[in-house]
């Protein structure tokens, strides 16, 4: 039997992955755009939506290795994708360095920490969980608006000193609109005026129903600065992934979706991307947006060298022919020949889309859509 993401399917049906969830959700199934669904699932949801359902034979496939489905026999489970959302000030990076020092992994020889748009922790029950650190809401909403929707679950942090504001809201209707399961870190607890029961019933207003109020969003009191309810804010991430079944085949060529990258004075261009399946390894021929490399160096959010990345790991690619954008594809082919056709067809597809190119630098991001 075959399975496909939910967030594949919408594209392939040219609708929102969000609206596909709503239906799923109406036919009593609780699934996230990054889930799979079975066939069957599939046939019905291509059904409800009034599209005709058109079998693609083997050979009919897009030459674009990407639109293939792995079999569901292959799937193995894969740590959750977690990103950080929240206003100005309330601590998300704060929390991300806490979160960060409470890694197993973190004291090991050589392990130098350097910034990196993502990174993994390796929790004290051995769970892996990645975290993407998204400077700005524009950077998820850019990604997703390129079916690069990577992210598994959104942690919004609300400082109970400070309560919602903007980007708060901003971020509850991104994370809804992508159809990604919430978390709320209610930050700052460790202030004399934090107040979270205030913050519980202003989410009453924009439809989050938290725990603490009998709704069935988890809610965690924590203090970046202090450490409090860390832990459990890890088994609240712990909880969420295992209902999602997060599942990828790590044993195949592997595909990947590029968080950030820069030109690199010494290393020449370097991408961060997230192994969305298969094992990347050191001598893979790949494509990445339109352009091909080859796979020089893999290094780990520590800055170590590596020797192949498996689904939800983030790593530093070296042996890139240029600068990649946030949210490109990058394809591990078979060869140097099957690298220039994809590539010839990536650009093709581009041109016809004439789509805007977007910097892979976050910061240029923000500008670019000032
Ligand atoms: P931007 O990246 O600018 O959006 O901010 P941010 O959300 O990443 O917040 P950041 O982590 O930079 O924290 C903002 C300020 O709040 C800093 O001065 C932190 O020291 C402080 N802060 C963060 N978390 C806590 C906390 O749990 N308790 C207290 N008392 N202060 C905190
Ligand atoms: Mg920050």
């Amino acid at each position: 039997p075959e399975a496909i993401t939910v967030q594949e399917l919408a594209q392939r049906m040219a609708e929102k992955g969000a609206d596909l969830v709503k239906a799923l959700f109406n036919m009593g199934m609780m699934v996230t755009v990054n889930q799979t669904i079975d066939q069957d699932t599939a046939e019905l949801l291509v059904e409800e939506f009034g599209h005709n359902l058109q079998r693609v034979s083997e050979a009919d496939v897009d030459i674009v290795s990407t639109e293939d489905v792995d079999a569901e026999e292959t799937l193995e489970p894969r740590p959750p994708v977690v990103t950080i959302m929240g206003h100005v000030d309330h601590g998300k990076t704060s929390l991300l360095d806490a979160l960060r020092g409470t890694d197993v992994t973190a004291g090991e020889a050589g392990g130098i920490t350097q910034h990196i748009g993502a990174y993994q922790i390796t929790t004290k029950d051995k769970q892996k969980i990645t975290f993407l650190d998204t400077p700005g809401h524009e950077a998820f909403t850019e990604m997703r608006a390129r079916g690069a929707n990577v992210t598994d679950i959104v942690i919004l942090v609300v400082a109970a000193d400070d309560g919602l504001m903007p980007q708060t809201i901003e971020a509850i209707n991104h994370t809804k609109a992508a159809g990604v399961p919430m978390i709320v870190a209610i930050n700052k607890i460790d202030k004399p005026e934090a107040n979270a029961k205030k913050i519980r019933e202003r989410l009453l207003e924009h439809e989050i129903v938290v725990e603490a109020m009998s709704g069935d969003v988890q809610d965690v009191e924590v203090s970046a600065k202090t450490k409090q309810g860390l832990d459990t804010l890890l088994e609240a991430i712990a909880n969420q992934a295992e209902l999602l079944e997060l599942k990828a085949n790590p044993d195949r060529a592997a595909e990947a979706t590029v968080i950030e990258a820069q030109l690199d004075k010494g290393k020449g261009p370097l991408a961060t991307v997230l192994v969305t399946r298969g094992t990347l390894k050191r001598g893979d021929i790949f494509v990445v947006g339109t352009q091909s490399g080859r796979v020089r160096a893999l290094l780990d959010d520590k800055g170590r060298q590596i020797k192949e990345a498996g689904p939800s790991m983030p790593v530093e690619v070296l042996g890139l022919g240029g600068v990649p954008n946030a949210g490109d594809q990058l394809t591990v082919v078979e060869n140097e020949q099957r690298a220039r056709e994809v590539s010839a067809y990536r650009t093709e597809k581009a041109n016809d889309k004439r789509t805007t190119s977007v910097p892979a630098n976050f910061e240029n991001m923000f500008s670019a859509l000032k």
